[in-house]
């Protein structure tokens, strides 16, 4: 059946400059979930205008939210103080994750885990998984039951962690064909195969990732790179014939237009080449890095960025406070972004990046419906704040840096309303 949604429109066209506004707008979903009609309310064609309507008055109407980078089994280990990145990764984080070996723990934190990211107006993410094929088989199916575009794959890590959280080359490589064949393309989902990051990966291991890569048609790449200084003190005994971080993973045929690197904050000159050359992406972590103290990652370069929140290393699921957060790191490195760009990349600029862009990440007709319903007066400071904007930029810009959850009235996913009363 095809339903009305009514708000204030605000969609992305080619770039963060073209925008599409309506203050009274309405969007038309089609029975299969898809944007069918878009415009004013005021000229709804009469083919819509008996549908049922969802009427959100002057609340924006945007493209859902698409997260990047995160991890599935950190979804309740936010906040969890260390020293720095690897003493975070040893003490909580492996042992949370190693819960991940039983089902049906995993299938009842993946429910938790997409029901925060909707309350959050989050629709899509590129999401990390445990070690655990059990891991990802419950993110996918839970996934799959909120029609989700949604991207993901069993983590590889064979050395440098505790026994319950390592695989072994062979066994990683079955399992990972296995959710290939299995996930990659049914309905919105798609498989990316995830090398947690050098560290953790015997060159054997590195070598299969690249190896399968190849086989996965259609698959994506995640991995970390370039987070800490410690991290990437380790790679340099690791790897000592390789000249940097981004070499080790070019040696093995992870650099590709189809690999996500999440962090990417201390590159040299000849990475961002070797990166931007191979038509790869780096994934911004801001409230991570900061939270870590892993360092000030500079946007303004030659090179595609994606915008992650990195739960639980990062510390809001928000995207709304990833794009504060965001907004903030660049200021401290000499750059003031538009709240447009921010919102951008937070939607059609990731599902660009994701490839997922034929599906979502903007409000065309024709995409999937998945929409995000802010309220720009949802709190009073918001509001009060609001009450002085001018212009659609403003209202993005105090959403941006204001905004959270409590912002969030409604999300859509495949025209299905997911989180909201
Ligand atoms: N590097 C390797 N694993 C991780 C992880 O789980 N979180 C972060 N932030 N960095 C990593
Ligand atoms: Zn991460």
């Amino acid at each position: 059946m095809s339903k009305l949604l009514l708000g204030q429109i605000v969609a992305f066209g080619a770039g963060p400059e073209e925008i599409t506004h309506f203050a009274r707008g309405a969007l038309a979903f089609d029975d299969k979930g898809k944007i069918a009609w878009r415009g004013d309310a005021a000229h709804i064609p009469a083919a819509f205008t008996q549908a049922p309507r969802d009427d959100h008055g002057s609340s924006l109407l945007l493209a859902g939210f698409i997260d990047a980078h995160i991890h599935f089994p950190q979804y309740r280990m936010l906040a969890a103080a260390a020293t720095d990145l690897l003493d975070w990764l040893s003490r909580y984080t492996f042992p949370e994750e190693a819960r991940y070996s039983d089902t049906i723990y995993a299938t009842h934190a993946a429910e938790i885990f997409l029901s925060r990211l909707h309350a959050n107006g989050t629709t899509s993410a590129l999401a990390f998984c445990s070690s655990h094929k059990t891991c990802a088989e419950a993110l996918f199916a839970a996934a799959q039951k909120r029609n989700m575009a949604l991207i993901t794959g069993k983590t590889l890590m064979d050395r440098n962690a505790i026994p319950a959280v390592q695989d072994e080359v062979e066994q990683g490589a079955l399992d990972t064909l296995d959710l290939h064949a299995r996930f990659h393309g049914k309905a919105r989902l798609r498989h990316a195969v995830t090398p947690r990051f050098a560290i953790t990966s015997t060159e054997a291991q590195l070598r299969m990732a690249g190896e399968v890569l190849q086989l996965c048609s259609g698959a994506l790449m995640q991995t970390h790179l370039s987070e800490s200084a410690g991290e990437i003190a380790w790679i340099k005994q690791l790897f000592p014939n390789d000249q940097d971080y981004t070499a080790v993973y070019e040696r093995f045929g992870l650099v590709t237009d189809r690999s996500l690197f999440a962090h990417g904050i201390h590159l040299s000159d000849r990475e961002i080449s070797a990166l931007r050359e191979a038509g790869a992406t780096v994934v911004h972590c801001p409230t991570s890095n900061n939270f870590l103290g892993s360092g000030l990652m500079k946007i303004r370069r030659p090179i595609a960025h994606g915008l992650g929140t990195d739960v639980g290393g990062g510390t809001s699921y928000s995207m709304l406070q990833t794009l504060g957060e965001t907004y903030k790191v660049q200021m401290l490195n000499g750059t003031k972004m538009k709240a447009a760009e921010l919102f951008y990349l937070a939607t059609r600029g990731n599902a660009e990046r994701l490839k997922i862009d034929a599906d979502t990440g903007c409000l065309d007709v024709g995409k999937f419906a998945d929409v995000v319903v802010l309220d720009p007066e949802a709190t009073p400071v918001l509001a009060a704040r609001h009450a002085l904007s001018r212009s659609v930029e403003d209202i993005l810009f105090a959403l941006a840096l204001l905004g959270d959850d409590r912002a969030v009235k409604a999300t859509y996913v495949t025209g299905q309303k997911v989180h909201g009363n």
